[in-house]
């Protein structure tokens, strides 16, 4: 890979597991110090030991994102970044009347409040240099909710409305925010899923489900040069989901 990310900072949150990893690692390979973040000390103590041994670069930063001061201070922690990648996320899937308020605040806490915090105290910094990155993860599950899916579609709606805030709010300060909407990934996260994950991959016009890396590419693109005309939108990564037979 070419080293366009060589000098930058590029924070990526929940880069312990799935395509948070997945996008650490290609941005380390692209030259970029990468601040790798997660709860787990472990896993990011060897999320952090294979980037430096494939050559690359990254430090572990430990937060939980449903807690607000501890989001605020893992900004504080990361200092300058050119590129925030909004990636970390929880999805438990139940009906709604089997929903209780706790299990919604906590989608809305970690998949809504903490890129909310984070970008109000990193973004200012990329303005004030002139340039940055807000890449946030979403999921086809806003435009295709699967069942269960209520709460955690209603998160990832959040961040796709804040995706287009965003990058009215932040654009004159050379500031792009782009949106990535994976569809079913295999993952550390959906390993649980079996059959269920699968189904949801026979529902695109692919037949299946997505590699980690495959969606982990388009963030890398979304924040690269090579997208430097691409903001305030959202990037399907579905497989073709809306154009599928059962869409
Ligand atoms: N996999 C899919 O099919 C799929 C589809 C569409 C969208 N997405 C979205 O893609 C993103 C990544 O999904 P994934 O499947 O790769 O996830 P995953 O394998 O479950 O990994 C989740 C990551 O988020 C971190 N995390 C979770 N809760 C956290 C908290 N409270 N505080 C700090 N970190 C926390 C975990 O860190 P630790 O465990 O180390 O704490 C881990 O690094 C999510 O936003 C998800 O909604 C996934």
């Amino acid at each position: 890979m070419s080293p366009e990310f060589a000098d930058q900072t590029v924070l990526v949150t929940g880069a312990t597991s799935g395509i948070g990893l997945a996008a650490a690692r290609q941005f380390a390979a692209c030259g970029a110090v990468v601040l790798v973040h997660g709860r787990d000390q472990e896993r990011g103590r060897e999320v952090v030991a294979s980037i430096t041994e494939a050559g690359g670069t990254a430090r572990f930063v430990a937060a939980d994102l449903a807690d607000a001061d501890d989001v605020k201070r893992l900004a504080a922690e990361a200092g300058p970044v050119d590129v925030l990648v909004n990636n970390a996320g929880i999805y438990v899937f139940a009906g709604t009347t089997e929903t209780s308020a706790e299990t919604f605040d906590r989608h809305m806490a970690v998949n809504a409040r903490a890129p909310f915090l984070l970008t109000a105290a990193l973004a200012p910094g990329m303005q004030q240099r002139g340039h940055g990155v807000v890449v946030n993860v979403s999921t086809v599950a806003v435009k295709h909710p699967a069942p269960g899916t209520a709460a955690y579609g209603a998160s990832k709606a959040a961040v796709e409305a804040l995706t287009r805030s965003w990058a009215d709010e932040f654009g004159e300060g050379g500031v792009r925010v782009v949106g990535v909407s994976p569809g079913p990934t295999r993952t550390g996260g959906t390993a649980e899923f079996g059959a269920v994950l699968d189904g949801l991959g026979d529902a695109t016009t692919l037949k299946r489900v997505a590699e980690a890396e495959e969606i982990a590419q388009v963030i890398v693109f979304a924040a690269s040069p090579q997208a430097a005309y691409i903001s305030g939108t959202v990037i399907d990564v579905d497989g073709g989901r809306s154009s599928a037979k059962a869409a």
